[in-house]
């Protein structure tokens, strides 16, 4: 059976580069969800579709044709074949992306598509959900987290590239998006009763990697 390596955690757990780095080291193919849901709110946000109104999302999930390249060197992902990997990382798509995502009908699309992907071969699979929803027979699961002050700190280094919004409040809508994520009714952000957790918060990303590929190779 293909390795399927599940990575979920909050946000500024060190998720993305510790997953594409176990993707690289070994040769897996690399999945980033959370750019699923952000291409999603992207397109409702360019729709006009107001994405507080759950019914409005849901009416119009299934129309976005997105679609994602999977080498951990080169992620893509488009919508309707435009490249939107800039303006899904705007403030205007993450602010608005867990109201989209708490929507039931955009993660059964989603979760779908993930599902085909990830069918398709080895994968490191990153998200909120993908050891207890989208792959519960995934070989190796981790939840990583970190502490709330390490969380914090990479978040505003993440987040330097907009200068016009202070730390504060980059804080603040942060730490709204992780309660929403949290507490949402449809798979909410939780650790699988069978995953591993790795506390990042002392380790550096090599480290992270290590510890992940370790666990990957106890499963051979
Ligand atoms: O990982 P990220 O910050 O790019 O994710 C963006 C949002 O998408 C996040 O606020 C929660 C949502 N998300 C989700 O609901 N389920 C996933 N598997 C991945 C992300």
């Amino acid at each position: 059976m293909p390795l399927v390596i599940a990575m979920d955690g909050p946000s500024g757990s060190g998720k993305s580069s510790a997953s594409k780095g176990v993707a690289r080291a070994l040769g897996l193919r690399y999945l980033d969800t959370g750019a699923m849901y952000r291409a999603m709110t992207w397109w409702m946000l360019r729709a006009g579709v107001p994405v507080e109104d759950a019914g409005a999302v849901a009416a119009r999930a299934l129309e976005p044709a997105i679609e994602c390249g999977t080498d951990p060197d080169t992620p893509t992902i488009t919508v309707g074949g435009e490249d939107v990997s800039g303006p899904i990382r705007t403030r205007e798509v993450t602010n608005a992306v867990s109201a989209v995502s708490s929507v039931p009908a955009v993660r059964t699309r989603l979760v779908e598509l993930q599902r085909e992907i990830i069918g398709l071969g080895g994968i490191v699979v990153e998200g909120r959900d993908i050891g207890t929803v989208v792959a519960p027979d995934a070989a190796v699961k981790v939840f990583l987290t970190a502490s709330e002050e390490a969380r914090a700190a990479r978040r505003t280094l993440e987040l330097a590239a907009d200068p016009g919004v202070s730390a504060q409040v980059t804080q603040a809508e942060q730490a709204r998006r992780d309660r929403i994520d949290s507490t949402r009714k449809a798979s909410p952000l939780t650790k699988a009763a069978d995953a591993q957790e790795i506390d990042s918060t002392e380790l550096g990303l090599d480290e992270v990697i290590e510890a992940v590929v370790r666990l990957a190779k106890e499963r051979e």
